[in-house]
């Protein structure tokens, strides 16, 4: 039986904790919807485990964005607030243990890899939530917030050498581009999906994106 009472109070929780942003709980609402699609083509997903886990995955985003030291992990994070919550909450300590897995494997870094499918199931949806329109249109929002000029960078190497880290950090965000985001990371996403289900929206949402970006480069080239 589902606990959505539980739940309800779950998300009441994590509103209050992103109130002061509503980009992060819509993204949230919009991982629990994929969370529950993906699931639907899947065997044996414990929806008590993959709800709160879906609703709780980025409870610490706030607080990492707002850590100027680049040293807090919401992942992490987030999985030590969430366990204090589902303990409030009576939830046992075996589905509690099985949430957290899932919240701190969401971000994906070597030694945490998604290992149950509820797991998979959310790291899946997470990563699909930055492709395809919603992606698009997430991208061009943060661009506008860090002043990003809309230009097409032909020497993407170059591009890399200048103004990334050794490990893989943007040092200059405003000299940023949603194209580089796409030529560099959106495009792997389908790729790194674990479940069938989300790799076929996965290739689906990316295909879209190449359309976009590939008119996008005409347009800025007068090309069309
Ligand atoms: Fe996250
Ligand atoms: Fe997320």
């Amino acid at each position: 039986m589902l606990n959505i009472e539980k739940h309800e109070k779950i998300m009441d929780i994590v509103k209050s904790e992103l109130s002061c942003s509503a980009h992060n709980m819509d993204h949230v609402l919009r991982v629990h919807s994929l969370c529950l699609e993906i699931g639907k083509h899947e065997k044996n997903v414990n929806l008590n485990v993959l709800i709160p886990a879906a609703l709780l995955h980025d409870i610490a985003r706030v607080i990492e964005s707002k850590d100027t030291t680049g040293k807090t992990d919401h992942a992490i994070l987030g999985s030590e607030m969430a366990e204090k919550i589902l303990k409030g909450l009576d939830y046992n300590d075996n589905d509690i243990e099985e949430i957290k897995h899932c919240i701190v494997a969401h971000r994906f870094r070597s030694g945490n890899e998604p290992r149950s499918i509820e797991a998979k199931i959310l790291f899946d949806a997470d990563k699909l939530d930055a492709i395809g329109a919603i992606g698009l249109a997430r991208c061009f929002m943060l661009s506008g917030q860090f002043g990003q000029r809309l230009e097409i960078i032909d020497d993407l190497d170059q591009y890399i050498k200048e103004n990334t880290t050794d490990n893989g950090r943007i040092k200059d965000v405003s000299k940023h581009t949603p194209f580089i985001e796409y030529e560099f990371k959106f495009k792997k996403i389908p790729k790194r999906l674990f479940t069938s289900s989300a790799k076929e929206i996965g290739n689906d949402r990316i295909k879209y994106m190449g359309r976009f970006f590939n008119r996008l480069t005409k347009e800025i080239k007068g090309i069309m």
